[in-house]
């Protein structure tokens, strides 16, 4: 029976650790303040926007909600993003995804000040990110590796595969694996065999979408299993990508879905905005 990796209980010791440096600047009068802006009135948004809002009360920093009706246009919403990007007083600049269909969520991103930019989605944070510049990462890849990191799991030569393309997760955790000397494959929708790939991984991150996607046929036995997805069922059940009772026998270590990977993304966004506050007061 594999490790569980315990997401939540280092997401509450990496929230502690932000809330004790934030205090000391908190004395210094500096405070840290992240707007967060929502446009529609999507369900999973707005609980994750709620609990990004909470994260920022625990550890001291102000969060200003900007709540959009999703009839908002885009040249409102970059109107917003404007002002936000000028106001001296916000460190951080949050625009949850997924956005209405007839805003452009590339014009949105790029229109962020990557100074601001603490979700790390913007090209300019991208490319140093790639390059290994200072910048902001995002925030559920930078999540997985402290995960690894903070259980003593070693990436330096390890196989690493990623299942999954996407922007926010797989090209990002790709990268970052890369960075840790990891011999990194991605594969998605078009890739051929992908079992025999996945079956090859020591680390396996899975962000597709679908639920219970990889099942302990794609696993190799001792294998480390991160489950980026999360998905709903009709009893309100959550459950990931990866089919956790299947595979945990096979795996050293897993992420359970919830409490793995999704309440490391909103430590690492914590993280963010005090290293944006920090940047800001010239305390790095
Ligand atoms: N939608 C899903 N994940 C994220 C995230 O990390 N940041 C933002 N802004 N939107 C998201």
């Amino acid at each position: 029976m594999a490790e569980i990796i315990d997401g939540k209980k280092i997401s509450e010791a990496i929230k502690d650790e932000v809330k004790a440096e934030n205090e000391i600047l908190l004395e210094k009068g500096f405070k840290g303040t992240l707007a967060v802006v929502l446009v529609g009135d999507d369900p999973a948004s707005s609980v994750y926007v709620k609990n990004k809002k909470k994260a920022c009360e625990y550890v001291g920093f102000e969060s200003l909600s900007y709540e959009k009706p999703s009839s908002m246009t885009e040249d409102e919403l970059l109107f917003l993003i404007d002002e936000l990007n000028n106001d001296e007083n916000i460190d951080g600049i949050l625009v949850q995804l997924p956005l209405p269909p007839h805003i452009d969520e590339d014009k949105v991103i790029a229109a962020i000040s990557p100074i601001k930019d603490v979700d790390g989605f913007h090209v300019q944070s991208v490319g140093a990110m790639v390059v290994g510049t200072d910048g902001f990462l995002p925030c559920t890849p930078a999540g997985i590796i402290e995960l690894l990191k903070r259980y003593d799991i070693k990436i330096d030569g390890k196989n690493c595969v990623v299942v999954g393309r996407s922007n926010i997760v797989g090209k990002p955790a790709a990268i970052l694996m890369l960075r840790e000397n990891a011999t990194v494959t991605i594969t998605h929708s078009h890739t051929k065999n992908l079992k025999d790939i996945c079956s090859d991984a020591d680390i396996l991150i899975v962000g597709v979408g679908k639920r219970h996607f990889i099942n302990s046929e794609y696993v190799k036995e001792g294998a480390v299993v991160i489950d980026v997805g999360i998905h709903r069922d009709e009893n309100n059940k959550l459950s990931g990508d990866v089919d956790f009772e299947d595979v945990k026998n096979k795996a050293s270590y897993i992420t359970p879905v919830p409490g793995g990977v999704g309440p490391m993304t909103i430590a690492m966004l914590m993280k963010n905005c005090l290293l944006s506050l920090k940047r800001r007061v010239g305390e790095v």
